[in-house]
Order: C-alpha cells, then structure tokens, then sequence
C-alpha cells in the first residue's frame, strides 16, 4: 500500500527547518504531499499561497516524491481527499506543543482515522520561524543558511515590491 503523509502549513516563506523535515519525511513515506494553507486568519501573508506554492516546488524539484498543492477548509477533509491518514508536524521546542496537541485532537475529533505524527526539527533551525525571517529580510539582515539560497532573492524582492 501507497504510503501518504500530508505536511501542511502556511509557508509563508518555506525556511531550511521546514525544508529539512520535508527531506526527512520524504525518506519514510511514499509520497509526501506538501500542503500551503490559504489561511483567512494569518491576513499579512507575504506571499500568496499560489506564490508559496512555487517558492516549495523551486527548492524540493530534485526530491520525486513530493507534491505541492494550497487548500482550504478542514485539515482532515483535505487529508482525506488525497486518500493519506497522516499528517506531519515539526516540533520545534516546548512551546510549540500546546498548539500542537490541541490541534492534533481537534483533528483527531474531527477524524479519529488520520493520525499525526511528530518530527523534532534540527536543532541548527530550531529558533526560525518565517515571521523571523520576514522580519530580518525587512531590514536588509543576512538569511543565507536560514531559508534554500534559490529563494533568497525572491524574499528580498518582494520585500521591496511590498513597502
Ligand atoms: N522550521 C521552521 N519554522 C517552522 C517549522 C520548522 N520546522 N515548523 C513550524 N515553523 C513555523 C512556521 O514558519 C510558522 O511561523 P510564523 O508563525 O512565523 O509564520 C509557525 O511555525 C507555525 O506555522 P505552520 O507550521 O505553518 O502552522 P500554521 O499554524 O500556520 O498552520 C495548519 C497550521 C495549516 C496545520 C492549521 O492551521 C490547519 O490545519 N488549518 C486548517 C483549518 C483546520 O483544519 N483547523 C482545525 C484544526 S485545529
């Protein structure tokens, strides 16, 4: 049976730390579907989720057995829909576990059939976030080994493009 995780998030750029988990759950799925949420709540995106999208494609093309995609709604209804029944999730450090646990059991409220599953991200990126990111790149600090090199423009760019 064709083994599908979902890793779903906003992206908002794609950093190393996600890029690392993106490599690692590639190894032990089948298939991993990388899912850029078009979120009505997170309003100052940078970028738009079809930008996202290609910003992920751009740096996992030479890994085959990845698939970028945005959706919208329910998690689960999107898991479902792609016939996987698991998700992914990086962990960061503590604080990222309340959010996470409660996530986890409203999807598993939701959908007691998908399971998520936990990756502890490199220890080198376990600081990043894109808002850190954004931020540093906004006034003109270095982000070089902090998100892939081929997009290092495209942040700087649209920074600009967006003052
Ligand atoms: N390395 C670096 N940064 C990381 C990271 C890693 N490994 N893992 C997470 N982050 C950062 C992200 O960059 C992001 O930073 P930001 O807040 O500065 O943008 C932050 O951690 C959290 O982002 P992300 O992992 O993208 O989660 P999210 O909270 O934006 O989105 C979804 C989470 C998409 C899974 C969730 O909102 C969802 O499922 N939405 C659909 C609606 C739904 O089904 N709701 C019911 C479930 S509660």
């Amino acid at each position: 049976m064709n083994k599908i995780a979902v890793y779903p998030g906003s992206f908002d750029p794609i950093t190393n730390g996600h890029l690392d988990i993106i490599l690692r759950t590639s190894n032990i799925f089948d298939k991993v579907i990388v899912a850029v949420l078009e979120n009505p709540d997170k309003k100052s995106h940078l970028f738009t989720a079809e930008e996202r999208v290609n910003l992920i494609k751009k740096v996992t093309s030479n890994i085959p057995n990845i698939e970028v995609e945005s959706f919208e709604g329910l998690l689960v209804n999107y898991v479902k829909k792609k016939n996987s029944s698991v998700i992914i999730r990086g962990l960061r450090a503590i604080s990222d576990f309340e959010y996470e646990f409660q996530m986890t059991l409203m999807n598993r409220n939701l959908n007691p059939d998908i399971e998520t599953f936990f990756m502890m991200t490199k220890t080198d990126y376990s600081y990043l976030s894109s808002s850190v990111i954004k931020q540093v790149a906004h006034f003109g600090g270095g982000i070089k080994g902090l998100v892939p090199d081929a997009i290092i423009d495209d942040i700087y760019n649209k920074i600009k493009e967006s003052n």
